[in-house]
């Protein structure tokens, strides 16, 4: 499978957090502060090494929900911690946060194609769909 072999050439195998993770992660934390600063606002307290492996963590919750579509605790949690009462993180910047996730890809994974692109779109939409619904 596409995605699968991306992820594991860019973030590695497995939950735990590894070199390549935190690499990956960081990049992204760049790219998707550099897109708004709505978006920086909203980190502005956040320890962003922390930020980095809470993220690859919850990873795992995007993955299974797009593989049993059925969510997890953990991305439950996630849902009410963003909505409209808590952080009010607003649907649109979840397609920023995939955008960003993608542009992270393409410059860390090698073997990077347009093809790639659609299939962490599609892996990762299921989730975001989660997220932007409990808003
Ligand atoms: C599917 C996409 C996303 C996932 C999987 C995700 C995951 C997480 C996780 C696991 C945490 C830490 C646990 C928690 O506080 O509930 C967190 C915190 C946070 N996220 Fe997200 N997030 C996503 C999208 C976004 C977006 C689009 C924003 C927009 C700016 C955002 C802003 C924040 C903020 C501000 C925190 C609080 C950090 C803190 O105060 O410690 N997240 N996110």
């Amino acid at each position: 499978m596409l995605f699968e072999e991306s992820y594991a050439r860019v973030i590695g195998q497995g939950v735990g957090i590894g070199d390549k993770g935190r690499i990956f992660f960081s990049r992204f934390y760049n790219i998707f502060f550099s897109k708004s600063q709505q978006i920086r606002d909203k980190f502005a307290e956040v320890d962003i090494d922390t930020q980095v492996v809470v993220l690859q963590k919850s990873m795992f919750h995007m993955i299974s929900f797009y593989e049993t579509k059925t969510a997890t605790e953990y991305l439950e949690n996630i849902a009410q911690s963003h909505n409209r009462d808590q952080y009010g993180i607003k649907p649109e910047f979840y397609d920023i946060w995939l955008e960003s996730l993608i542009e992270t890809v393409a410059q860390l994974d090698p073997e990077y194609e347009d093809s790639l692109a659609l299939a962490w779109q599609l892996a990762m939409t299921p989730g975001i769909q989660f997220m932007k619904f409990q808003y």
